[in-house]
């Protein structure tokens, strides 16, 4: 892997192209950059990236967008880079989200996935997600399931953030 150090902040508008290029390559159904940027309107939304940042330079590792809603947080989306998957980001950034909301009282992380995207499931379960429901044909695209998860956030482990192969600081 290129050397640098990963962080994890905001969207910036200059994000946009990069969050486009991951979400196509993705999803079926890619979000549209209208879409993020109505996300990032919303007073309920974060959008977190995932950058690797280097002399001269950075680019979009990965990002995740979720809604804050009571004492529960929402996870919309979220995606990595296909070349720099299994290293922690997706974990990195997950992390970051917990431990926001957990300071601001939150208690619950929810989110829906396909039935046949087992590896983020496998992602979801290391955060002690477990499958709470399905929505029978949510996904209007193939008319496949969604399961639903749920995990208490003050039972997710923020070990499971560590960027492997960077080191805990991030650095590659
Ligand atoms: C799901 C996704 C975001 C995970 O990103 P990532 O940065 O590769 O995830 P991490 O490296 O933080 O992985 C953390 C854990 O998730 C699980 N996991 C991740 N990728 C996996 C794979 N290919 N196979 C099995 N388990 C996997 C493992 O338990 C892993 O921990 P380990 O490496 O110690 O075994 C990434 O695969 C992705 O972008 N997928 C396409 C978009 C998508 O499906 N998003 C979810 C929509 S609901």
């Amino acid at each position: 892997m290129e050397s640098g150090s990963l962080d994890i902040g905001e969207f910036e508008e200059g994000d946009i192209d990069q969050i486009i290029a991951i979400e196509q390559d993705s999803f079926p159904t890619p979000w549209s950059a209208n879409l993020f940027r109505k996300e990032i309107a919303s007073p309920i939304s974060r959008l977190l990236v995932a950058r690797i940042s280097r002399e001269g330079g950075g680019w979009v590792a990965g990002y995740l967008v979720y809604w804050a809603i009571a004492d529960e947080i929402h996870l919309h989306n979220i995606a990595v880079r296909r070349d720099m998957r299994r290293r922690g980001i997706a974990s990195r950034l997950l992390g970051e989200a917990v431990r926001c909301s957990r300071l601001k009282g939150a208690r619950w992380l929810t989110l829906e996935v396909r039935r046949s995207n087992r590896v983020a499931q496998r992602f979801y379960e290391k955060f002690r997600c477990s499958v709470r429901g399905i929505r029978p044909g949510y996904y209007t695209d193939t008319g496949e399931d969604a399961l639903i998860m749920w995990a208490e956030l003050c039972l997710i482990p923020l070990g499971t953030c560590t960027l492997e192969g960077m080191g805990e600081d991030g650095n590659a």
